[in-house]
Parts: C-alpha cells; structure tokens; sequence
C-alpha cells in the first residue's frame, strides 16, 4: 500500500502567523554543487503570541549547516530539524535574531524550484513554495519581510550578480576570484518574490522616466549572442509602463527594472521585484524565428509581469487560496492592455477562445474548481486556466456590472487601502461594493462556484403589441464536491438589432434591472420585456463576451448569420458565425458516426464568404471567421461519448468543403494580401499575414492545392517564421508532395535556435496520422530535444497530448500509454513538468468508452505507483475521483 495521503491544506484553517519576520539579510556563496546561504533573521513574536510558542519554519530538501539565536548555538534539545522543517522550540518573548547557514546543490536541482542552473547561469524560482529550498522560512505569502541580499561568485563563471530592489554596493573578494554585490529592496515583500541571478550574460539597456519623475534604468539579460532578439520586449517593457501609469494611475517604484531571460523554467516568467525571470520564449523574439503570435504573447506576458508590481507585489496575497486575486487581476489588466495596442475586438476574440479551449474543458471535468478553491494538496496545481482566464473574466463582469467609472475608483479604493498589504478578495471585493454601492455579495458566488453556468435565452415577438421577451435561464452544472450550486450574478449585454442592421430602441424594459445595455440577470429564470418595437428584431445576446457562460439560445440559423453579417459588436457578429460553424461541425461529426457523407448548408458558406472577402473589415477579424474551431472544440461542445476520430474526420471534410466551395474566393484573396514591405511585428501586419495564412490552409487541404506547389513556394519565399512555419504545418499536416524536405530544410536552417526548433518539433507531433506516435517517440532522441527542458516536452509531448485529439485518444489506447508513461519517468526529475502534462487526461470522462476504458487504466496504472510526486499523485487521484 502507497503511504496515507497528506492532509490537505484548507482555507478555513487560515491563521495568521504567529512570529513576524522583519528584515532578511542573506549572504548567497555560489558554487556548482556546495552553495552556501547564510540568513539573518529579524523574528519577533505577533501580538498575543504566548510566550514559548514554538517557530516553525518550512523547509525543503534543506541541509543545514550551522544555527544560532540571538548569537548563540541552540543546544541540541532546543530544536528540532529535519530537510523540510526547522522547529525552534521555546524562543525568547521578544523579538530576537536567528542566524542559519544552507547548503544546496544548484546543478542538482532539476525540478527548477528554488535555486538552480540554466545553461550554466544561476537563478531562482520561489513562487509558490521554492524560497524554503534556499533557507528555512516562513515561507508564507503574509510574512513580509524587507530583503537585503549578498550575492557572491567566481568572477570568470558569473561577471553578472543581480538581486531584488536597488543595487547597493559591489567588489571584489581579496585574494580570490570571486566578487560580490549586494541588493537591498526597500519594498517588504513575501519570500515568493525574492529572486537572484548570476551568470555571464549580455546585457541589453533603455530607460524610461515616469509620470512621478523617477529615471529608471531597464535592462534585459540574455544568453551571449541574443542581444539582438531583445527590441520587442524593450519595446514592449516601456509601453506597459506608460500604459499602467495613464490606465491605472500607476507608476514604478525603483530605480532599476531588470528582467532576465533562462532557457529552463517551468512557466511562463516570474514578477520577482525589480527582477522578473522569464521563460526565454517570451523574451526573444526576431522575424526569422518567432511568430506572429510569439510577438503578441512577449507583449503580453512582459505587461504582465511588470502590472504584477502593483497588483501581486505591493498588494500580495494573504494565502494561497487568494491566488485568483493577484492572477485573474493582471491577466485582465495585461488583456486590457493589449487590447488597446492592438484591435480590441480581435483581441476579445482570442481572449476567448483560449478561455474555451483552455478553461471551458477544466471546469467541465474531474478537475475543476472554483476561481477561489477552498482546499489543495499541492499548490502548484492551481496554477490553472480558471485562477488565471476565468480569474480575469470575473474582473471584466466587476467592471461591467459597475461600469468603467465606479470600476476604476474601487481599483484606486484598493491600491490605497491596500498598499503593503497581503490581502484577500473580500477585502478587494469590499472595495468595488463601497464604490459602486451595487451589493457584491451574490456576485462573490465567481469566485466561489466552480463549473461553467449555462444560459439558455428563449426569444418572443408579439407583432401585434410590438413587445419582445427575452427569457433567460440560468443553471450552474455539479462540479466535484459541489453538487448544488445557486444562481449567479450575470451581466447579460444585449442589442435588438433591426432588419436594416441598427440597433432598436425600446419604449421600456421590464423584468430585470438594466443598466445600459446590461441585463443582471440574478435568478435561475427571468423574462425581459421590451416594448415599443414595430418590427422583429433580432436579438444579439452576451455581447463582447459579457460573462463566460455557456450560451445556449432558441436563435434559428437564419438569424445568426444575420447577425454574422450584420452585428454591430464585433464579438457577436464573429460569435454568431461560430455558432452556426459549430452545429454543422456537431453535425458533420454525427454523420461522420452513422457513416453518412457530410454536408455543409449553402447560406453558412456563404456567410462565411461574404466575411472574409469584406474589404472594410480587418485582415485579422477576417481570418477569424474563416478559421474552423479545433478539434478539442467540437469534442467539447459534444460533450460526452466523444469520437475524436469521427470528429477528425467531420472537420477535414468541412475544410475540403469549404476550401473547394469558395476555391475562387480565396485563390484570389490570396493573391491581392501578398506583401512587399519589410516585416513589421505591429498588429496590421500580422493581421495581413494571419488571413493570408488561413487562406493557405484551405488552399493546401483543398482540389487546387494538392499538388502542393503553392504551399512549397509558401515556404520557399517566406522571410519571416510566421509565413514558413504556416506552410510547413500545412505540407506536413496534409501530406503534401515535399513535406519531408520543407521539414529537412527547416531543420537545417534552425537548428541552432533551440525555440524554433520547438516549431519543428510541434508540427510534427500535432499532424493527425497514424504514424505520428511513433514519430514523437523517435523525436525524443533527436538531438535538439531534451526531457530536462520543460519548453522542448511541452513542444513534443505536450503538443502532442493537447494538440492532437486523434492520436492522444487513438482507439488502441497507445497514446494515454505513452503519455502516461513520459509523465512518470519527467515526475523523477521535474514533477511540476510532469504534473503539467499529466493534466492532458482531464477529458477522459467524456470519451466513448473504448477510449475511456484505455485512459482509465493508463491513470490507474500511475495510481498504482508509491513513488509518484505530490504533484502528480493530486492529479491523477484528482482525475480518477
Ligand atoms: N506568477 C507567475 C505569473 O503569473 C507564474 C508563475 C507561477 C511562475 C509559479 C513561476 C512559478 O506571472
Ligand atoms: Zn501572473
């Protein structure tokens, strides 16, 4: 038998610490594989601590070395230690100081928490549980602490030391090789946020001053030879802190903003303070070997890090549970910004469809929770779709319900209140209430209920009285320990649209307050009329996303593709051509099941032409019509004994039906967007490029593209990632006659550039045939993978089980298999990595039951295990439960 699982940690068992921690100083002496941090601790006991209370500090994989208290060694009795727990055990009344000395092996740490090795340069990852693996601590998010930091290395390995805050002072060790710096940052913060690096870098740099007239220093750290890659981010860093200052009214507060680039780590990037470390992929950028949508996703992910100054760093989180209130915050706030530098509507649109594809399935399976779970057995299995998406959904409703002025004086309300504070989303919540006077307390339910609420509308026209109901039903589906849920408070944006496309006004509305073009809808049914109406209109419901609900209404195709030609919100004219797209996909899919041939309505091609051949509308809102949703979509819609082949299947035959249906349409429109200007990263261009390369796809799965001439010369002409990599997914997904050499060719010329290869090794394990497990199984010798680097297993082996819904669910069970397997051996040396990956299996339930029998047995197989991780043991007993 496996050992007892540990006890969970649970929300209402918070308390606050009994010892405060005041000042930290640490002294780091790096080497290899003998760190050694010693810590000075300022501890005095909180108000109404008893006297004798015992200090219990975390730690993890700790080896201590040496301890003293108030100067003095504790006799033997006095403590108790062990690798992840320091106990003092009858400390003085009063505050006194603790003197500890670690020692940590850098190169041996592969789960890349705590202090670790990326290619050779030291760095830190302490959010959420990784600082009790440099010293022991309080390693608590509601111990706040002011850092001063000591950083000491062999000159020659590490010419750069950089720590939190400002730098303070630095030299040389007399008589050695080595040099020191030390940092001190003023701001208290939590130990997740404490962060070091040294290594031999390049160093890109800029300033900036801000609106308060403070000059900041920004630079940007990078592997030699990358300094070139850095101008988007630079460029992106300045424009997020002007943008925080004019949306926001929030300016930096140090003299130096550094951020530094690490090939291994296991998120996206850290908003460490005054010294974020990031993912590679969301640094570097050049024409040649990032995307269009590596440069939307350095933008974002830069503002983010850099928003979480205000909203995760000087306003931080009391515990864990309130993770949502630093997370969904900046996501919303970085979703804003981009919107404003780029097409707001293109944006919401993206926005959403990650929510769909990313969140919608989570909170529809065995691991859904709430946007504020109430318990965990390993936090870092929250770092979620629903904390993170649905977390900034919740926000855009506050702001939506409340709308924009009464949203941003509770924002103001909550930076003045809270500065310096570790808090709750209560007290955020409490913010928004006194500002708006709107009662909050059944909107708190998002933060509360997990699952997707389902929003069924029903419409009626009564020509006779010219008034229209709009009847709303809400119901919110058992997730995992929340059988009954209650009615939500949802903001239900809503247009009458008439015949000739403008929008109605009625005399009156009864049945619901509105406010503006806002329904609150509060009860499980609620029927909304409107008067005064001399026509039908139709109605365009849960405009721009309004709320992220299912949305389910009684509109006939005929009025959705009205509305796809005629909405005046953007996001519900796209949303309405997706519906329709959707139920014929649905269909297709049923058809391909009962094997009958697959058939696709004349209007809805036809509305879909009409879209994407519209001149006056955006290149990028174009390609979006035209794109087909996912495979991973459609399952979800189905959802329950779902066939990824039949849908496979059904979705490659609507392609072809389309690409040959409108074969002139989009031979032509492809012509006229070639471009000849130099390449630009700005939103226009992209957007060009992004219809340009939908187009090729149709053309490349249609009659006319078989040959693949078009596509080749596609790939051969490109001067920029994104058209040659859209090329080679094609060549390669649809078999083309050259695929073997445009990917022989890619290879060659990107070899060296570990994060283009990652395109390489994507395309490859996401083409849907038969032989693609046995390709990736191949791939993970090739020399440019490596299980060590968690950007390479997400690219192979996390593309493969996400990206590719026929042979991740093969009927043979063949690929749970592997999976499963890849994840157990990646749980030895990275468990958060192989947690990750394992959360692929979240939909199992929803498969036909072949499929599911075979998934099944592959979590069963790993439950079995004594030796799993704690991060995969909560997963897999999770997606078993
Ligand atoms: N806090 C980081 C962010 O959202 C994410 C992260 C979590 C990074 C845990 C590392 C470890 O910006
Ligand atoms: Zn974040």
């Amino acid at each position: 038998m496996r050992p007892e699982t540990p006890a969970p940690v649970r929300l209402e068992d918070y308390r606050p610490p009994a010892y405060g921690i005041t000042t930290v100083h640490l002294d780091i002496r790096l080497a290899p594989q003998a760190t050694r941090v010693r810590a000075r601790l300022a501890v005095s006991p909180a108000e109404g601590t008893e006297a004798g209370t015992p200090l219990v500090l975390d730690g993890d994989e700790l080896k201590l070395v040496a301890l003293a208290l108030d100067g003095r060694v504790l006799a033997e009795d006095a403590i108790r230690v062990s690798p992840d727990r320091l106990e003092i055990l009858s400390p003085p009344a009063g505050p006194f100081t603790l003197e500890m000395e670690t020692e940590l092996d850098p190169d041996a740490n592969t789960r890349l928490m705590g202090l670790y090795r990326s290619n050779g340069t030291y760095c830190t990852q302490c959010e959420a549980e990784g600082f009790r693996r440099i010293t022991y601590f309080l390693d608590r998010p509601d111990c706040l602490a002011v850092y001063t930091t000591r950083i000491e290395a062999r000159k020659g390995d590490a010419p750069v030391l950089l720590g939190n805050g400002n730098p303070v002072e630095h030299g040389d060790v007399p008589g050695t090789d080595r040099h020191y710096a030390i940092w001190h940052d003023p701001h208290p913060k939590p130990s997740y946020l404490f962060a070091m690096v040294a290594g031999d870098l390049a160093r890109v740099s800029d300033s900036f001053t801000t609106s308060e007239g403070r000059d900041v220093a920004l630079n940007i750290y990078v592997e030699h030879g990358n300094e070139g890659a850095c101008d988007w981010a630079m460029d992106s860093l300045k424009r997020s802190m002007r943008w925080d200052e004019e949306a926001f009214g929030r300016a930096y507060d140090l003299d130096v903003f550094n951020i530094v680039a690490v090939s291994d780590f296991n998120m996206g990037a850290m908003e460490n303070k005054g010294l974020n470390i990031f993912n590679d992929k969301y640094v570097l950028a050049e024409p040649d070997t990032a995307t269009d949508q590596d440069y939307a996703g350095i933008e974002t992910v830069i503002a983010h890090e850099y928003f979480h100054n205000w909203t995760g760093n000087r306003i931080t989180c009391r515990d864990w549970f309130q993770l949502c209130l630093k997370e969904g915050l900046t996501v919303f706030r970085d979703q804003e910004f981009s919107a404003d530098q780029r097409s707001r509507a293109v944006k919401r649109i993206a926005d959403v469809r990650l929510l769909k594809s990313h969140q919608f399935p989570e909170d529809a399976g065995p691991l859904a929770h709430p946007v504020r779970p109430r318990l965990y057995h390993e936090i870092n299995n929250f770092y979620t779709a629903t904390v993170y998406e649905k977390g900034s959904e919740v926000v855009r409703m506050l702001k939506c319900l409340l709308g924009d002025v009464a949203f941003r004086t509770g924002m103001d309300l909550y930076f003045d209140r809270h500065d310096g504070e570790a808090t709750t989303i209560e007290a955020f919540l409490a913010c928004f209430q006194e500002a708006s006077g709107v009662d909050l307390a059944q909107f708190a339910l998002w933060y509360e209920q997990a699952g997707t609420p389902m929003v069924r509308a029903e419409s009626h026209y009564a020509k006779e009285t010219g008034r229209f109901t709009l009847t709303l039903r809400q119901q919110v589906p058992p997730t995992p320990k929340q059988a009954d849920k209650k009615p939500m408070h949802i903001p239900v944006r809503v247009a009458l649209i008439g015949r000739d496309g403008r929008e109605l006004r009625p005399a009156s509305v009864t049945g619901a307050e509105m406010t503006g073009d806002v329904i609150h809808l509060r009860e499980t049914s609620q029927t909304v009329t409107f008067t005064g109406l001399a026509e039908r209109p139709v109605p365009s419901i849960l405009r721009g996303f309004s709320a992220p609900v299912s949305l389910n209404s009684d509109l006939a195709d005929e009025d959705l593709l009205f509305l796809a030609a005629n909405d005046s919100d953007p996001f519900n004219r796209w949303a309405a051509l997706q519906t329709v797209v959707m139920n014929a996909l649905i269909a297709a899919s049923a058809c391909v099941a009962r094997q009958e041939p697959v058939t696709l309505p004349d209007a809805l091609v036809a509305a879909i032409e009409a879209n994407t051949v519209d001149g006056t509308l955006e290149h990028a809102f174009r390609a979006l019509c035209l794109q087909l949703p996912g495979e991973a979509d459609i399952a979800r819609e189905i959802g329950h004994d779902v066939d990824p082949e039949a849908i496979r299947i059904a979705r490659a035959a609507v392609r072809r039906t389309i690409a040959d249906r409108m074969a002139r349409a989009i031979a032509a429109e492809y012509a006229g967007l070639a471009s000849t200007d130099a390449f630009s990263p700005e939103a226009a261009a992209a957007g060009r490029r992004s219809l340009r390369n939908v187009l090729l796809d149709y053309i490349g799965h249609g009659e006319s593209g078989s040959d693949g001439a078009l596509v080749r010369a596609h790939f051969e002409q490109a001067d920029n990632m994104t058209d040659r990599l859209a090329a080679l997914n094609v060549l390669v997904h649809a078999a083309l006659p050259g695929h073997e050499d445009a990917l022989a060719s890619f290879a060659a010329r990107h070899k060296a550039n570990p994060l283009a290869m990652d395109k390489w090794f994507m395309v490859q394990a996401t083409a849907a045939q038969d032989e693609t497990l046995d390709k990736v199984r191949a791939l993970t010798r090739h020399p440019a993978f490596s299980a060590g680097n968690p950007n390479r297993v997400r690219a192979l082996i996390g593309a493969f089980a996400t990206g590719n819904q026929s042979q991740f669910n093969r009927a043979d069970g063949a690929g749970f298999d592997y999976v499963a397997g890849f994840a157990r051996e990646l749980d030895r040396r990275n468990p958060q990595a192989a947690a990750r990956l394992l959360s692929a299996f979240r939909s199992w339930r929803a498969l036909e039951p072949e499929r599911r029998k075979h998934a099944e047995a592959a979590l069963r197989h790993l439950a079995s295990d004594d030796g799993l991780s704690a991060d995969m043991r909560d997963i897999v007993d999770r997606c078993l439960q």
